[in-house]
């Protein structure tokens, strides 16, 4: 498997995280997140997690310079990666290409999760995420086998701050607003590769390898 590097684009709750867990799972590609590093931070009360939860409990941006030098950092030790919910500004894309520049690596395909504001905002008032293992689930789609109890560990689920439909409603707005223009981005660079989110995990998953055929399988 040779430099699997990509980027799933798409609004929050659009499974980007989902197939991105399929895809370490399966295939071993490495995760990079950065909901999934802020929120470390923010459980771990650092400077970082104090400064970001200002932004995430409004469903606002992280600032650009911040979440590309975290990003920077992982990049540069991983072969193959799968980038999920970065960049998510042109200033974070535009920063992307020089780090990858720099490192002589380039990227194989942004995956773009289309769907519909009103699933998705289904969708991200049902999940429940554990605090503990990290592990997904959605009441309506992908329920816990006990009553709001996570089915690995135990742990007694939690729905994420920003989950409310307030602010889910803000993210989708932001995400027009500063991630949309991407398509366009990576379309005119010849890399946008559209799929239909709103298709069960195993049909979006389907598509996603059959993209990637001859360089994973
Ligand atoms: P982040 O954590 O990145 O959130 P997001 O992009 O809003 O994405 P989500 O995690 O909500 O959705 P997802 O697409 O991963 O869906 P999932 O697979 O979980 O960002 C949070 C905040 O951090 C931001 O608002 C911002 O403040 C900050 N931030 C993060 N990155 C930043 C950046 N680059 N720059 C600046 N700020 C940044 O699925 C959702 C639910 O649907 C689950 O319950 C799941 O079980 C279910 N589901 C998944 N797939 C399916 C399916 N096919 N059918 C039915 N149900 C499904």
């Amino acid at each position: 498997m040779e430099g699997i590097r990509l980027v799933f684009l798409g609004p929050p709750g659009a499974g980007k995280g989902t197939q991105a867990d399929y895809l370490k799972e399966q295939y071993g590609i490495e995760k990079i997140s950065t909901g999934d590093i802020l929120r470390e931070a923010v459980r771990n009360g650092t400077k970082l997690g104090k400064l970001a939860a200002s932004y995430m409990e409004k469903g606002e941006l992280v600032p650009d310079d911040i979440i590309l030098s975290l990003v920077k950092e992982r990049i540069s030790k991983l072969e193959n990666f799968v980038l999920d919910g970065f960049p998510r500004t042109i200033i974070q894309a535009e920063g992307l290409d020089n780090i990858l520049r720099e490192l002589k690596k380039d990227l194989k395909a942004v995956i773009y999760f289309d769907i519909d504001d009103e699933k998705v905002i289904k969708r991200l008032t049902s999940r429940r995420v554990c605090p503990r293992c990290g592990a997904v689930y959605n009441l309506i789609t992908n329920p816990p086998k006990n009553d709001e109890v996570c089915d690995y560990c135990g742990t007694a689920l939690e729905r994420r701050k920003d989950d409310n439909e307030a602010t889910v409603r803000n993210r989708l707005q932001v995400y027009e607003r500063d991630t949309l223009p991407l398509v366009d981005f990576y379309e005119k660079k010849g890399l946008l590769k559209k799929i239909d989110a709103d298709r069960p995990p195993e049909e979006v998953l389907r598509s996603i390898l059959g993209l990637l055929r001859n360089d994973i399988c």
